[in-house]
């Protein structure tokens, strides 16, 4: 079976709806077709301000989603990152093979930086996609199933792997970015030029999962629209419309074009409000399976143990060869 791998931040304990139809639904969907390795990127969390309890709450939770979201432990194997402590040893490597120049080209950290301040910039943040290389790296994915965000992340990868292979001899399996284009960027609701994110300035905007459902519901009632009437695909003119098709239709399994005949001749009224129920109608069931992964915190320490065990197998196999073939010698 090829191999995906695949992380998601605790950052903010909820996931929002971006995260989830951007990547999360896939990693659901490919535990049936491959070996797949997930992970709650806790070592990716501390690269900007935070509080230890908060992280370790959040932590539980992000995983707890996930197995909500549908993720089996028989399936895939579920993990948390710091587990593993290969993650930190192959991103050393990886950033003693990266030039400072392109490194200083990942646009979001350009972006995180400029909000925050170079004195508040701590150095991780700008190191961190190297140690997301490393995760990728260490487990061999053919493949890596993220949002449209994380696309100048995966070419960095396939460049260092290259890199490292020709150097070195064959030691990575260069990955593919696995990005399906219909929910590859799931918009603000109040904004619809830019992407659903934590970091949204108003949370009217942002779906987040575990929030009481009718405020949910509310929040996606109330999207920004525009001022035409028709109920109609089209990103460029249509962004708030469009957008609210692609999460319905993500949602429901309908395509576009048949939610277009659908809706024809009727308001954005209609739309919203079909929305909303069918969102409502995924969310609970997905908040009670979170909320009794929560409730049993045994069975989830179980889960992430095990799952660690099983990542650590991979992860250790391919940190030895890397520290042979760099020229370490073994410890004996
Ligand atoms: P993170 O935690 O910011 O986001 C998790 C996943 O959600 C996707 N995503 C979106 N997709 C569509 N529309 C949106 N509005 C939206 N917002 C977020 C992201 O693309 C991502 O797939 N660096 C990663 C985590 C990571 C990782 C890895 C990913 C760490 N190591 C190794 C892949 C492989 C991140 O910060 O994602």
């Amino acid at each position: 079976r090829p191999r995906v791998l695949s992380g998601i931040q605790p950052t903010s304990g909820s996931f929002h709806l971006g995260n989830y139809l951007g990547a999360v639904r896939q990693w659901v969907a490919l535990q049936e077709s491959h070996d797949a390795y997930y992970m709650v990127a806790d070592l990716h969390a501390i690269t900007v301000e935070q509080d230890p309890a908060t992280l370790r709450e959040n932590s539980r939770v992000s995983a707890a989603q996930l197995l909500g979201a549908g993720l089996d432990p028989d399936r895939c194997t579920l993990f948390v990152q710091s587990h593993v402590p290969e993650h930190a040893q192959l991103g050393w490597v990886v950033s003693c093979l990266t030039g400072f120049g392109e490194a200083s080209r990942m646009t979001q950290f350009k972006d995180k930086s400029a909000k925050q301040g170079s004195e508040r910039t701590s150095v991780g943040l700008f190191t961190y996609p190297l140690l997301q290389i490393a995760d990728i790296l260490l487990y061999q994915a053919n493949a890596v199933p993220v949002g449209e965000d994380q696309r100048q992340h995966l070419e960095l990868t396939r460049d260092l792997a290259v890199r490292f292979n020709t150097r070195f001899g064959k030691t990575f399996t260069v990955p593919e970015p696995y990005i399906v284009k219909e929910t590859a960027k799931i918009f603000d609701l109040q904004d619809p030029e830019i992407k659903m994110s934590k970091s949204a300035s108003s949370p009217k905007g942002i779906v987040t999962l575990l929030d009481d459902a009718k405020a949910s519901a509310k929040k996606l009632k109330s999207a920004v629209t525009d001022t035409d009437t028709v109920i109609r695909y089209d990103e460029e003119k249509k962004p708030g419309v469009s957008n609210l098709l692609s999460i319905y239709s993500a949602i429901t399994g309908r395509p576009v074009s048949e939610l277009e005949q659908h809706f024809e001749g009727k308001m954005y009224g209609a739309l919203k409000t079909e929305l909303a129920e069918a969102f409502t109608e995924w969310v609970t069931p997905f908040q009670q399976r979170t909320r009794a992964y929560l409730e049993d915190p045994a069975e989830l320490d179980r889960v992430l143990a095990k799952g660690a065990g099983k990542a650590r197998e991979t992860a250790s196999g391919t940190l030895a060869d890397v520290y042979d073939r760099v020229g370490f010698i073994p410890a004996k």
